[in-house]
């Protein structure tokens, strides 16, 4: 028979996400409206371990839905990665009541959550990343205010960039998958984009690409490279000193992760985390929160987690059809 819950635990781990705060703000509202009491877990797994928890009311999750980042802050814990950090974050759990813990993070946050459900203590994972990387889901929290973020920054480069007739390499967020750099390089007209999941070729994918164009006239480059391919500054010497055109690299970084969240950010956000709260209540337990075919759908963990996901590339075509 399933164990009770009375008492939800709420955290964000890993990197966060724009949104996250509106997940948050899902968990504790839909869960106080059902009953529940709700803890809140500050800074993931290593403020489960070190007891930083607090008891959360409607009004504790006030003025975040517009807000980047996430009230609960976050963290990295590598006591967290042993069984032993993982039997006192389940010990924790015990001594402040909470029956169950929503974990909101990707694929690391979700494989802590794996290892405390094995403890005993039912989890159920909401995918907040801005890489869009994890497997189950077609979208995850942040993604979308990410891209956003980074095509009204490159939008500031492109001005500049024109007005010296010059090639702007441009690092976007994505350590293994290319989902931003795909959308925004289509979204910024760029050339070439390069992604961790194709292999390029300096000559065929930029130079030859951009000799074409150019003797149709273009004189301006806009190269997006994604953060698991990298190397913008030294893609920037090569396209320099290969084709003579005056290039400059640009890495967006953490910029990406901050800013208020898109309304596609917050309204998934908290369609995830009502979800959460209804699969609890209903005695269903040790699954990811996922986003399929337009729809919010649950997976159970450990099969979430042996999931892959593949690149659609047909972007990347049609970029180099009309990015010419
Ligand atoms: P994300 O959740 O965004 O993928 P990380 O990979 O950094 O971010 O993971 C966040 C945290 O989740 C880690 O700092 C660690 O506490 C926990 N975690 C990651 N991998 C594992 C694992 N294999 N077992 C238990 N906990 C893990
Ligand atoms: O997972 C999201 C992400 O932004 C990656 O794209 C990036 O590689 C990583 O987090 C950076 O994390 P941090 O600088 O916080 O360690």
């Amino acid at each position: 028979m399933a164990k009770e819950i009375k008492t939800i635990g709420v955290l964000t781990s890993g990197g966060d996400a724009p949104g996250m705060n509106a997940a948050v703000r899902a968990v504790v509202r839909t869960a106080i409206s059902k009953g529940f009491k709700v803890m809140g877990i500050q800074r993931g797994f290593s403020g489960l371990l070190n007891g930083e928890i607090m008891e959360m009311n409607l009004r504790s999750v006030s003025e975040i839905i517009h807000r980047g980042g996430t009230c609960l802050y976050t963290a990295r814990c590598l006591e967290f990665k042993t069984l032993e950090g993982q039997k006192k974050g389940a010990e924790r759990c015990r001594e402040f009541g909470i029956d169950a813990l929503v974990v909101i993070g990707g694929d690391g946050s979700f494989r802590g959550a794996k290892a405390l459900a094995a403890l005993g203590i039912p989890c159920i994972g909401i995918p907040g990343t801005i890489d869009n990387d994890i497997a189950c889901s077609d979208y995850t929290i942040g993604y979308d205010t990410a891209m956003n973020t980074a095509v009204e920054m490159i939008d500031k480069l492109r001005d500049t960039t024109q007005s010296h007739d010059r090639c702007s390499v441009v690092e976007v967020m994505g350590r293994s998958a290319g989902y931003i750099a795909l959308n925004v390089g289509i979204a910024t007209g760029a050339i070439a984009t390069l992604i961790p999941e194709r292999p390029y070729d300096l000559e065929r994918d930029i130079l030859d690409r951009m000799n074409f164009t150019q003797k149709t006239g273009k004189k301006h480059f806009i190269v997006i490279v994604a953060e698991g391919v990298g190397k913008a500054q030294e893609l920037a010497h090569e396209i320099q000193a290969a084709s003579g055109i005056d290039s400059r690299a640009t890495v967006l970084g953490h910029v990406q992760r901050g800013g208020a969240p898109s309304l596609r950010d917050r309204v998934t956000a908290s369609q995830m985390g009502f979800h959460a709260v209804y699969l609890l209540e209903k005695g269903i337990y040790n699954r990811i929160v996922a986003e399929s075919a337009g729809h919010v759908v649950d997976y159970d963990i450990s099969t979430a987690l042996a999931m892959h996901k593949t690149i659609d590339t047909t972007l990347l075509d049609i970029a180099n059809t009309i990015s010419i």
